[in-house]
C-alpha cells in the first residue's frame, strides 16, 4: 500500500516547505546542557528549558567554545571556557552586553525543527 501524495497545501504548510530542518526528537535534547547540530556549515546549539525549545549559534562569540557544552542556569547557558552567559531565548548576554545569533525553532509532535 502506498502513502497518498501530499496535496499542494499540505506541502506548503510542511516545516520543510517553510525552511525548517528536522534535527532531533524532543527527548534527545537534554535539559542540563545543549544539543549540537551542524546545518549548512553552521553549528547550532539547541536547548530545552521548561519543555520549550530554543536554538542559538553554538560557537561562543568570545573565543569560539561550543556553548552546547556549557551548563544551564534557568534560561542562560554558561560558556564552558570563560563563563560568559547567553540567554537562549534571545542570544543576548545580560552580563557582557553582546549577543549571538538565534534561530527559529518549531516542534511538531516529537520532532524538533530549526530554521538555519
Ligand atoms: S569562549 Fe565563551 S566565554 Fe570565552
Amino acid at each position: 500500500m502506498t502513502t497518498p501524495a501530499k496535496t499542494e497545501n499540505e506541502l506548503a504548510l510542511s516545516p520543510e516547505a517553510r525552511g525548517f530542518q528536522h534535527v532531533a526528537t524532543v527527548e534527545e535534547i537534554p535539559t542540563d546542557r545543549g544539543f549540537r547540530v551542524k546545518i549548512e556549515n553552521k553549528y547550532i546549539a539547541i536547548f530545552k528549558v521548561d519543555q520549550k525549545i530554543y536554538a542559538i549559534n553554538a560557537l561562543c562569540p568570545h573565543a569560539g567554545a561550543f556553548l552546547d557544552m556549557g551548563y544551564m542556569d534557568k534560561h542562560s547557558v554558561i560558556c564552558p571556557m570563560h563563563g560568559w552567559d547567553f540567554d537562549v531565548r534571545s542570544g543576548e548576554s545580560p552580563t557582557y552586553g553582546i549577543s549571538t545569533s538565534c534561530y527559529e525553532t518549531f516542534v511538531e509532535g516529537d520532532a524538533v525543527y530549526v530554521k538555519p
